[in-house]
């Protein structure tokens, strides 16, 4: 059994949290939290500590906190030679420290407390400084998820603006598309089947091939059309940003 010590309370602890929940591998032993308000109804009340004099002996520490706050945190869990990892798509391994035994284990999907995730679905990113504590990281990583890729840090640094890209401005996307609906008195539901078929397609065609709509056939009246309709600026700047994009790197006609 790898008993895990998990640092902090937040979206991924808590998701962590569950996912590892009653697995035959793994244990998480105790939970590091400043406020333990956010997980007393998920996990065992007693195995919670707010104090770092007071955390356990694992064979892995999970530091699940914020960017800003993983170097410091790491720097306080008081054991020489046991493996830290943290779970952030865009600090370095090395930002843990000069620690022996650093990694990171980092769950590729964008998760909120309110909402489930099926964790056997998410791509674990897996790094670490030996290739021992990498074979750990994977027999964790299996334990709750199907996918796991090798990925190191310079690559997962470029797999975060990926996810920038497909998931954190795409859904800014949808709020433009959410405030233009209600502003004409139509409800966002209706777009739903054209979200949802967008994301499938791209299952069987590569962006480029799945990419339609007026920029890419080069229909310059009904993007003069759309130009005109849109009275926010900074909506008329994204769209015609992308416009231009879609047309100097899109699909040669
Ligand atoms: N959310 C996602 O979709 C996602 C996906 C993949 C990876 N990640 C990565 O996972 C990590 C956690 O993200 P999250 O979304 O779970 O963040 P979050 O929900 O904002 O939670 C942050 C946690 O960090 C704790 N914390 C902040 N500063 C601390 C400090 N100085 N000492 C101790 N604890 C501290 C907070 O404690 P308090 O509650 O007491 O403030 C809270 O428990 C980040 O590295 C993030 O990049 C996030």
């Amino acid at each position: 059994m790898i008993r895990i010590v998990i640092i902090g309370s937040g979206n991924v602890a808590q998701h962590l949290i569950k996912a590892f929940d009653k697995k035959n591998t793994v244990e998480v032993i105790q939970v590091f939290a400043r406020n333990n308000n956010a997980i007393r109804s998920i996990f065992d009340t007693t195995k919670i500590t707010h104090s770092y004099t007071t955390i356990l002996e694992a064979e892995l520490y999970i530091i699940a906190v914020s960017d800003n706050a993983i170097m410091e945190v790491a720097s306080k869990i008081p054991f020489q030679n046991k493996l830290i990892v943290h779970t952030s798509g865009s600090v370095c391994m090395d930002d843990l420290g000069d620690t022996k035994r650093r990694g990171v284990f980092y769950p590729l999907q964008t998760f909120s407390k309110s909402k489930e995730v099926n964790f056997k679905e998410v791509p674990i990113c897996i790094e670490a400084q030996n290739e021992a504590d990498y074979q750990l990281l994977e027999t964790v990583a299996k334990s709750i998820s199907d996918t796991f890729f090798r990925i190191n840090s310079k690559q997962r640094k470029a797999l975060h603006v990926s996810a920038v890209f497909v998931s954190n401005f795409v859904n800014y996307l949808y709020q433009i598309g959410h405030t233009i609906c209600n502003e004409n008195n139509i409800p966002f539901e209706i777009l739903q089947p054209l979200i949802q078929e967008t994301a499938q397609k791209i299952k069987t065609l590569s962006p480029i091939e799945a990419q339609t709509g007026p920029a890419i056939r080069r229909d310059t009246q009904t993007v003069n059309a759309h130009l005109a309709f849109l009275t926010d600026e900074n909506q008329k700047d994204i769209y015609k940003l992308l416009t231009k994009s879609i047309i100097d790197h899109g699909k040669k006609l």
